[in-house]
């Protein structure tokens, strides 16, 4: 289902109620909530919120575990540029999370210890039972996570190479493209379809065009993220620019 929103933050503080409520009706049933978080630019303002929610209405995250998306590969979790920074500057020092509950593909993780590693994160999100809500922003080469054209629907968690739109994308932030990473570790089209609930956000007319390709298009793995369609809970949140080449 799409719901569009007027604007970001709007359709944000929808994603974060969505997010409270289901951590405080499975906390009500003794139960741990699961969530796969994503950086970048578009969970933001869901962050936000959530860090509001927890601040001026007692929303706890003790009973939370958390599973990112994506690192970059190589890179080590201090640099200004890790993705473990991200979370940390822009959710998990905000809020009462413990530290043990969440997981961030480890970007340092030596490469002969790659395959293992990864098999682990998948283990250890079904020992938990499963993600609850997937939190997802779509890159503008169509991926989800870092699942790169090419992605099979199978596909789990995995060293990758990135895409040269993606690495343009990340070039301010790197000061040039020659500084960003070549590849990264993500969790699989495979993994993130597994998720009970997917939350896919997309802000601004930069997106529209994939957009339009990931909802109304083919579901081909030249736009990964257009294999959510087979997902049977899958919302994806726009601004009226994010929606505005949907027929
Ligand atoms: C980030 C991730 C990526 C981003 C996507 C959109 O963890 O997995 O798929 O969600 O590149 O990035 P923004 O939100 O910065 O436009």
């Amino acid at each position: 289902t799409t719901h569009t929103f007027s604007d970001a933050a709007e359709a944000s503080k929808h994603i974060a109620e969505r997010i409270a409520s289901l951590i405080r009706e499975r906390e009500n049933q003794g139960k741990k909530t699961v969530l796969g978080l994503a950086t970048g630019s578009s969970p933001l303002k869901v962050y936000d919120e959530l860090i509001k929610l927890h601040q001026e209405e007692g929303l706890s995250f003790r009973n939370v575990i958390t599973f990112n998306l994506d690192e970059y590969y190589p890179m080590s979790p201090d640099s200004i540029h890790s993705y473990v920074r991200f979370m940390k500057e822009n959710l998990f020092d905000h809020i009462d999370i413990l530290p043990h509950n969440t997981h961030i593909p480890k970007g340092d993780i030596p490469q002969e210890e790659l395959y293992e590693y990864c098999k682990q994160y998948e283990e250890k999100i079904q020992e938990v039972g499963g993600i609850d809500i997937q939190l997802l922003g779509i890159g503008r080469s169509g991926h989800i996570g870092f699942n790169e054209p090419g992605s099979t629907a199978h596909s789990k968690t995995r060293l990758v190479t990135l895409d040269n739109v993606t690495r343009s994308d990340a070039s301010s932030s790197f000061n040039g493209i020659e500084n960003v990473p070549r590849r990264a570790i993500t969790m699989g089209v495979g993994t993130i379809l597994k998720a009970k609930q997917v939350c896919l956000m997309a802000w601004g007319y930069t997106k529209a065009h994939i957009v339009k390709a990931m909802i109304e298009g083919p579901v081909t793995d030249k736009v990964p993220a257009s294999f959510l369609q087979q997902h049977e809970d899958c919302s994806a949140f726009l601004d009226t620019s994010g929606s505005q080449q949907l027929t």
